[in-house]
């Protein structure tokens, strides 16, 4: 077997114990090192299974101090680093993993794709890892695949999966707080599943009054989404809803959320468990996910012809993500994914490269501008190749 990649992982917080765990696990990839500013953390570097030597206060730091070779960065530390932190580690050739939100702004996120497009041979991927969740996986094969409900025309996206009592820190500061930190896994798990872009978003950003957050925790937008190179034919336009909220009361989804997909002949449905209203995350091996994600059911209602339902039938959960052959799934399934796309010296690049993430984070900018404005915004006027809009 190769040798295993070595990665250091930016920003020694919350999640990058999650990445440290999966990277623990996938005999391609070798921890190396940790960096990050706070330097009490870097005295526990023995925690993340590195030496204390490989704990270092910058990525310069790492990359002149480093024994060992260092092949990519796990960057895991606040959106609003992510996007210097990101160049300086494309710019010691590295290849990179980022966290969601790509970037704090979309010229941050452009310049981010300008920057990979001048390294082609290093590989990209940011952190949108549901729409590598069998959910995801099993909605695109009946939706897109199978088509099963006929061609879509609108869909209800809710997600109000949390009760927001935890999410302290630094997230507590960001001004529209829903966009930055949820959303973009909702934008990204609906291209994903539907393969449509967005082209159109009206959106209103705002708190509940009684809402224990600083910034803007819930996001309500309509929305027009189309083919790839079909943005100005009307005909192909499915519209949608999306409501993302923070301090979710009452009926909660599960972390799977509360989709509906509606088309000529009936609707795929993603329904919450009744029994299970418990919102933590619950501690969980790396495979199998963790987490209560199985607790949602996925429901397809069938039409006759006059209309009346036909059927209603539980569809099964997919186990696998794309025929993976290891079964592996989620931020595993990443790491695979930029493993088999490194060897290819770059000619493949993962899923969500930064040039196909930065199509939904664009989304999720684009609706705080849209709330600010009052207004409906085209999207793809703000595609890296522009498109106008019909
Ligand atoms: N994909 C997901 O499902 C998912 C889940 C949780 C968090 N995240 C993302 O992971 C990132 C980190 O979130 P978290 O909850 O782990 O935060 P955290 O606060 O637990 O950890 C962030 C760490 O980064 C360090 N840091 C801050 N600035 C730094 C800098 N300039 N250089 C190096 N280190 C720096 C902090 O000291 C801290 O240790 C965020 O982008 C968040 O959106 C993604």
């Amino acid at each position: 077997m190769a040798e295993p990649l070595r990665v250091i992982i930016v920003g020694a917080g919350g999640h990058a114990m999650s990445w440290k765990a999966h990277v623990d696990a996938h005999p391609g990839w070798k921890l190396v090192g940790i960096v990050d500013t706070d330097t009490e953390k870097l005295e526990h570097a023995t925690l993340w299974g590195v030496p204390e030597e490989c704990a270092y206060p910058s990525i310069e730091d790492a990359a002149r101090w480093s024994e060992d070779r260092i092949d990519a960065a796990i960057i895991a530390t606040p959106i609003y680093t992510h996007h210097l932190l990101a160049t300086q580690a494309i710019e010691q050739g590295w290849h990179v993993i980022v966290e969601k939100n790509m970037a704090s702004t979309i010229d941050q996120a452009k310049a981010m794709v300008w920057l990979a497009r001048e390294h082609p041979a290093l590989c990209t991927a940011v952190g949108t890892q549901y729409r590598f969740r069998p959910l995801w996986w099993t909605i695109r094969q009946v939706v897109r695949e199978e088509q099963a409900i006929g061609k879509l025309s609108f869909v209800q996206a809710r997600s109000m999966a949390f009760s927001g009592t935890m999410r302290a820190g630094w997230r507590a500061w960001l001004e529209d707080i829903y966009t930055q930190d949820m959303m973009c896994h909702h934008v990204d798990v609906l291209r994903y599943s539907t393969g449509l872009e967005f082209v159109k978003i009206q959106a209103m950003i705002f708190k509940p009054a009684w809402s224990k957050w600083l910034g803007a925790s819930s996001v309500a937008m309509n929305f027009i989404m189309a083919p790839r190179g079909e943005e100005n034919n009307k005909d192909e336009w499915v519209h949608g809803q999306y409501h993302g909220d923070w301090q979710g009361t009452g009926l909660k989804s599960s972390w799977e959320d509360q989709f509906e997909f509606f088309g000529a002949k009936g609707s795929l449905r993603i329904e919450p468990s009744l029994e299970k209203q418990k919102t933590a995350w619950e501690p969980g091996p790396i495979m199998p996910l963790a987490g209560e994600a199985a607790a949602s059911r996925l429901v397809l209602y069938l039409d006759n012809e006059n209309g009346s339902n036909k059927e209603t039938r539980l569809v099964e959960k997919r186990k696998d993500v794309q025929h993976h052959p290891k079964g592996y799934i989620d931020q595993m399934f990443m790491l695979d994914d930029m493993l088999r796309c490194i060897e290819s010296r770059g000619k493949q690049q993962p899923a969500t490269c930064f040039e196909e993430a930065y199509k939904s984070f664009l989304v999720t900018r684009l609706a705080v501008e849209s709330s600010r404005a009052g207004r409906a915004i085209w999207v793809p006027g703000h595609w890296i190749e522009p498109v106008a809009e019909p």
